[in-house]
């Protein structure tokens, strides 16, 4: 794979109208059996629990308790390798495609959901996580270590959605210290089920409603997400989503801890609803 990928004027128009795309192959095989390699080990690790990058998305995050669907936020923060991936150069290139040259990666994640274990990540839009402060509209690239279908947890998509408003979100089950969200009022009745052979990834955008099953086979279902959008040089500031607002997390305790005096001064401002300059 020596060239960067590109997007034909239909698959762009497609993911405009559609809100996701289904890119057969943007990495090579070698890449994803060195890659599962790393991955692996940061979450044996649990790399990043210590300042709130690691944690449970789907449940109290409590080490008790074995996390159902794991999360690691800036993986290649603690594994600087996953920096030089093909998957990362060709999906920065279709993402300047979709959303002009500006665009830069803003965030990334991994998402495991362990063999037998692994929850479902319930209906919701990307947006509804964007803390007050964000400056860009993101569109994410999702790319499994393996084969995935609806079996394992592949992402499953409503087209149109990305066109249509922001929806209501809550923390899943309502619990306030669960970290990951819920939209209210969904319906799923056209929804389109992506599966992907290895190598292969999906795009959604930033208000694109998702969904991803329950991993119920015995192997486990590894994902890495990498977002891209073009940040405003405008100074924006909205009202903190209600439901972030009233997320009392054990990870968001843990980050501001790590932070010291400061973080533990913002955390504060952000539970009394003023506005935090930065
Ligand atoms: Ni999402």
């Amino acid at each position: 794979m020596e060239q960067t990928l590109s997007l034909s004027s239909r698959d762009i128009e497609q993911f405009h109208d559609l809100g996701f795309l289904s890119i057969p192959r943007i990495t090579t095989h070698d890449e994803i059996a060195h890659v599962r390699g790393l991955y692996d080990r940061l979450f044996e690790q649990r790399a990043g629990w210590n300042n709130g990058d690691f944690f449970d998305f789907a449940g109290l995050d409590d080490l008790g308790t074995p996390a159902t669907v794991p999360q690691l936020s800036e993986p290649s923060r603690y594994e600087p390798a996953l920096k030089d991936m093909i998957f990362r150069k060709n999906a920065h290139a279709l993402a300047q495609q979709l959303l002009g040259p500006g665009a830069e990666l803003v965030f990334e994640h991994a998402i495991l959901k362990p063999a037998g274990i692994g929850g479902e990540t319930p209906w919701h839009q990307d947006e509804a996580f964007y803390p007050r402060f964000t400056n860009y509209r993101s569109l994410t690239f999702w790319m499994p270590l393996q084969p995935v279908d609806q079996f394992n947890g592949c992402l499953e998509f409503i087209p149109h959605s990305n066109n249509g408003p922001l929806l209501q979100h809550r923390s899943i089950k309502n619990d306030k210290r669960i970290h990951g969200l819920e939209a209210l009022g969904v319906d799923e009745s056209g929804k389109v089920i992506c599966p992907l052979d290895e190598g292969g990834a999906t795009v959604h955008g930033y208000r694109t409603l998702h969904h991803a099953a329950p991993n119920r086979t015995d192997g486990p279902r590894r994902a890495y997400a990498l977002a891209f959008g073009v940040r405003s040089k405008a100074y924006t500031l909205r009202e903190e989503f209600p439901w972030n607002l009233a997320k009392e997390t054990a990870r968001e305790k843990r980050a501001a801890s790590a932070q010291g005096i400061m973080g533990r001064y913002l955390a504060g401002l952000k539970k009394s609803g003023k506005t935090i300059i930065r």
